[in-house]
């Protein structure tokens, strides 16, 4: 059984000027910055990265929640992957239910900001997930499948194994009605299925996968005690340090 290191990542959303990251930086450095065990990231509006990378101890990550597939070009407002990069950003979450819902990403562009973001060395955190009408007519396994599935063309196998997939029911996003940790390790299992299906068991073996929607420091270890839950992507729960410190902490 391959070993993969837990990961949390906070997705602060649209919250928090830089003066607010700068707070949050001084309040969770000292406790954070000897932690080993567990990949910590935080995942901030683009307005804040530079002074949060600053200002964060190294031990933590620094994670955009969208980038642009295009190397430059005429794109009013948007962000190209080397801009991250230059910043110290490490991650970018990919395809977030509320990009989805609001701001028309489809498989298509996802698949396109996962390559252009792999090409350049920042380790994607792709989102997939089923509404609650999916969900009640049978199709969750076939909506994560189909996400999975166009998230990850053309990546090559050494690619796919770096990256990292977040399960996320919409019906669980900021809505504190988490899935039961057995009901979303199922469907994470699916997940690595498709993943050995389309590349290898090894490659399945490495990949790793969270579960978000409603995850807090009082139910992190409900699902860290899942096989397939290699972590969290987690909302509100992020925001303050006192949570994002016990989230760290409820990993074990
Ligand atoms: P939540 O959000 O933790 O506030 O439910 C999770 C997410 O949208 O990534």
């Amino acid at each position: 059984m391959q070993h993969r290191k837990p990961i949390i990542a906070g997705n602060w959303k649209m919250h928090k000027t830089a003066a607010e990251a700068k707070e949050f930086a001084a309040s969770v450095n000292q406790e954070l910055k000897n932690k080993t065990g567990v990949e910590m990231v935080v995942c901030a509006p683009f307005t804040v990265l530079a002074v949060l990378r600053e200002s964060l101890s190294d031990s933590i990550a620094v994670g955009a929640q969208n980038v642009h597939f295009a190397e430059e070009g005429a794109y009013t407002g948007e962000i190209a992957p080397r801009m991250l990069t230059e910043l110290g950003v490490r991650y970018v979450i990919i395809g977030h239910s509320e990009r989805r819902a609001y701001f028309n990403e489809t498989d298509e562009t996802v698949n396109r900001k996962v390559v252009a973001s792999l090409v350049h060395g920042l380790t994607p955190i792709v989102c997939v997930g089923e509404d609650l009408t999916q969900r009640e007519a049978g199709d969750t396994f076939a909506i994560v499948e189909g996400q999975t599935r166009a998230a990850l063309t053309g990546a090559t196998k050494e690619q796919a194994a770096s990256l990292v997939i977040a399960y996320e029911p919409i019906w669980a996003i900021g809505t504190g009605k988490s899935s039961t940790a057995e009901d979303a390790n199922e469907v994470i299992r699916h997940i690595r299925q498709v993943v050995a299906d389309l590349y290898d068991q090894a490659t399945a073996g490495q990949i790793r996968i969270q579960y978000g929607g409603s995850v807090k420091p009082e139910n992190i270890g409900d699902f860290m005690e899942q096989p397939d839950i290699d972590g969290a992507l987690v909302g509100g729960g992020s925001l303050q340090p006192a949570s994002y410190i016990g989230l760290i902490h409820g990993v074990k």
